[in-house]
């Protein structure tokens, strides 16, 4: 059993607990939040985590993996003061400084204590089944990915882009196994917000694969779709559909008409299945995912686009 503790429990914090905590291999030890309503419904939630105000009161020796939902802005400071000692899970994204995640890397290899970074994406059963599907060229080469990702909370944090992109990007760099050739943006603060809102993204991948984003948190309508041009089909990938999220259309020959294929995808909770992961890695003392820059590559990116 490994012992968890999980700082920040506002709007992400009780989902990643609520996955350890049904998961056999961990144990929440400690939850902290500097926020009193926040820590009290922690201990309603949790009477058996020892529930704490500040991180410098987490002994470090009682703990595994220390897990960090809080502002953007404060994961740097909190994952270097916690990495030389245990591994820990930051979420999206992990720093918004190229400088910062390169000194997170390092600190991880010199402890040896594993660095992840929760990119849901990852780990959902719809991106590792179309991963599967452009890898083997199932439907011939990718020609062209159109993602739209629409409405979620305005955040104060960090721009659009840090927030919902990095969704987009970690995905991308997951399905592709390569970084762009070139990237562009269109910014914009289209609801008088003090950060940008809404961005328009371009990104070219060798081969001429060619990916358009538009990333917004203003919409009245919550969109989360993804569809992948292919010389024989097109697929469509709907986050938003509880059960049918993936539709392939495969051209018939001789005729401008698509057959139709809905195919059965693994729906497990894809916070549940980093917490496997996670498990799995400190097991085998290997990082699988992030190994090769994951964290930096995408963050590179990131900056190039903002
Ligand atoms: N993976 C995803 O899909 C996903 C979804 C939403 C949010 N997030 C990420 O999760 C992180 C947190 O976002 P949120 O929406 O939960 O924010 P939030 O503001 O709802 O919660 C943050 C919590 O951290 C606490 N906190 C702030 N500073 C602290 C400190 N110094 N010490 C202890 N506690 C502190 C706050 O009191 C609050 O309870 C962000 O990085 C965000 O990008 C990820």
């Amino acid at each position: 059993m490994y012992n968890v503790a999980i700082i920040g429990y506002g709007y992400w914090g009780p989902k990643l607990a609520r996955n350890f905590q049904n998961s056999n291999y961990f144990n929440i030890k400690y939850i902290i939040d500097s926020s009193k309503k926040n820590l009290s419904k922690a201990k309603s939630d949790y009477p058996l985590a020892k529930v704490i105000s500040n991180y410098k009161g987490i002994k470090k020796n009682l703990v595994d993996l220390i897990v960090i939902a809080t502002p953007t802005k404060t994961h740097y400071s909190f994952a270097k003061y916690f990495l030389k000692t245990n591994h820990v899970l930051v979420e999206k994204p992990l720093s918004m400084s190229l400088t910062e995640v390169k000194k997170l890397e390092n600190i991880s290899k010199l402890s040896k204590k594993l660095l992840f970074v929760d990119y849901p994406f990852l780990f959902s059963g719809s991106i590792n089944y179309i991963k599967k599907i452009v890898k083997k060229k199932k439907y011939g080469d990718l020609v062209e990915i159109e993602s739209f990702r629409e409405q979620a909370p305005i955040r104060k944090d960090c721009n659009v882009l840090w927030d919902l992109s990095v969704h987009d990007i970690s995905l991308l760099n997951y399905l592709l196994e390569q970084n762009p050739i070139r990237v562009n943006s269109i910014k914009n603060k289209t609801s008088g917000n003090k950060l940008h809102d809404t961005a328009y993204l371009n990104l070219v991948y060798k081969k001429k694969i060619n990916v358009f984003i538009k990333n917004s948190w203003i919409s009245p309508i919550k969109i989360r779709l993804l569809k992948f041009k292919f010389k024989k089909a097109i697929l469509y990938c709907d986050e938003n559909e509880p059960i049918y999220k993936i539709k392939i259309f495969i051209k018939k020959k001789k005729s401008s008409q698509y057959n139709i294929k809905i195919p059965e995808i693994d729906l497990t909770e894809p916070l549940s299945v980093l917490v496997s992961y996670i498990q799995k890695s400190i097991v085998n003392k290997s990082n699988k995912i992030f190994k090769n820059n994951l964290n930096l590559n995408i963050t590179k990116i990131l900056e190039k686009l903002n």
